[in-house]
């Protein structure tokens, strides 16, 4: 049987940084409120004329190249996202012209927050199905052309970037062990963006009057079920995969709120010292957060060669899942 293993990973962010104290400028808030309700304290944000599909670009180069392949190898990118430069085209296809990966075919996936997880969920299958030898799955969101600036509840949790891995079909024992993916429509009102798509299109006058552009979030009711959600998926797919929370190397979560990275964490009985978190310098980069996370345990030498990875996401739609992999 084929496996989906990791082969190259790469990140980026936008160079200028929202610290906890720029914020209190624009909004009634506070640096110790931020930190001990979230564990933010600074985020990258884009400038004017910084583009998502560029982000997602250097991410993706950097992933081929320590992948050691050309951008023709390419024979699929997945690119899961909810902020793309545009409602259509695709950024995957954006990604494939900048790249030159002339061979691949391209879709984005909208899973908010778990847009990367569903990315690797789908990729795995076609590997395992020989339909696909090496795969681009990116993952990345610029929330900050999203976000209510005046909102205090929802413009000090995000952050912009994007991560990429590069997939590879393998023969042997590492690479993707398992993953599993749930959503529930009945929360579709707990996160969303109710303008700019086709309900009330973008070209509608009354948009920017009523505030739909913006993110809209029921902070409070998502946070109960996000911790319940990821910590009955991951515990699932444990048990599926025939493994216990003792033997997991690292667990990378989410970075959407470290009370939530904690609670999560303390639920599977998971070691404190085996739980990332880089939340605190990036904020909620969505559907980034986990790829990011990933490269940068890769370049620190978190990540040794057999290491059981267990990744979980949650987000808007509700969607959540979770992934476990054999470095
Ligand atoms: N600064 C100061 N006070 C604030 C701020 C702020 N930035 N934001 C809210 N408050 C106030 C509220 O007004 C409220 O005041 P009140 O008691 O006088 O009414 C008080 O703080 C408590 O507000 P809560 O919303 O109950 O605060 P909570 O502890 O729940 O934290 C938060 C809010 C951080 C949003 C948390 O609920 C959370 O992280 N939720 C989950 C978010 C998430 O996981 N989203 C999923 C992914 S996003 C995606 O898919 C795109």
């Amino acid at each position: 049987m084929n496996r989906a293993r990791v082969v190259g990973t790469g990140a980026a962010v936008p160079r200028k940084v929202l610290t906890n104290a720029d914020l209190e400028k624009l909004v009634a808030t506070s640096d110790e409120w931020i930190t001990t309700r979230t564990g933010i304290k600074e985020r990258h944000i884009v400038s004017e004329g910084e583009k998502f599909s560029d982000l997602c670009t250097t991410a993706a180069d950097q992933a081929l190249k320590r992948a050691h392949l050309k951008p023709e190898d390419l024979d699929m990118i997945l690119v899961g996202t909810i902020s793309s430069d545009m409602l259509f085209p695709a950024t995957s296809c954006l990604v494939q012209r900048n790249l030159g990966a002339t061979n691949a075919a391209c879709s984005d996936l909208s899973a908010a927050c778990v847009g990367f997880l569903y990315g690797l969920h789908m990729a795995d299958a076609l590997i395992q199905s020989n339909k696909a030898d090496n795969i681009l799955v990116v993952g990345g969101e610029i929330l900050s052309r999203y976000v209510d600036w005046t909102d205090r509840s929802t413009c000090v949790l995000f952050g912009d970037g994007a991560g990429a891995v590069v997939l590879q079909a393998t023969k042997g024992d590492h690479g993707i062990l398992g993953s599993l993916m749930k959503s529930n429509g009945c929360y579709a009102d707990f996160i969303c963006m109710p303008g700019g798509g086709s309900n009330r299109p973008a070209n509608d006058a009354t948009q920017i009057a009523e505030k739909l552009p913006y993110i809209k979030m029921k902070g409070n009711e998502t946070f109960k079920v996000a911790v319940k959600a990821m910590a009955d998926v991951t515990a699932e797919l444990l048990t599926e995969q025939g493994f216990t929370h003792e033997q997991i190397d690292l667990f990378i979560p989410h970075q959407a709120n470290e009370r939530i990275i904690n609670a999560v964490g303390a639920k599977l009985k998971i070691a404190p010292g085996k739980v990332f978190k880089n939340i605190e310098r990036y904020g909620n980069t969505s559907a980034a957060s986990i790829p990011i996370a990933l490269d940068e345990c890769v370049r620190e030498g978190r990540i040794h060669d057999g290491d059981l990875i267990l990744l979980t996401a949650f987000g808007s739609g509700l969607v959540w899942g979770s992934v476990l992999l054999r470095w």
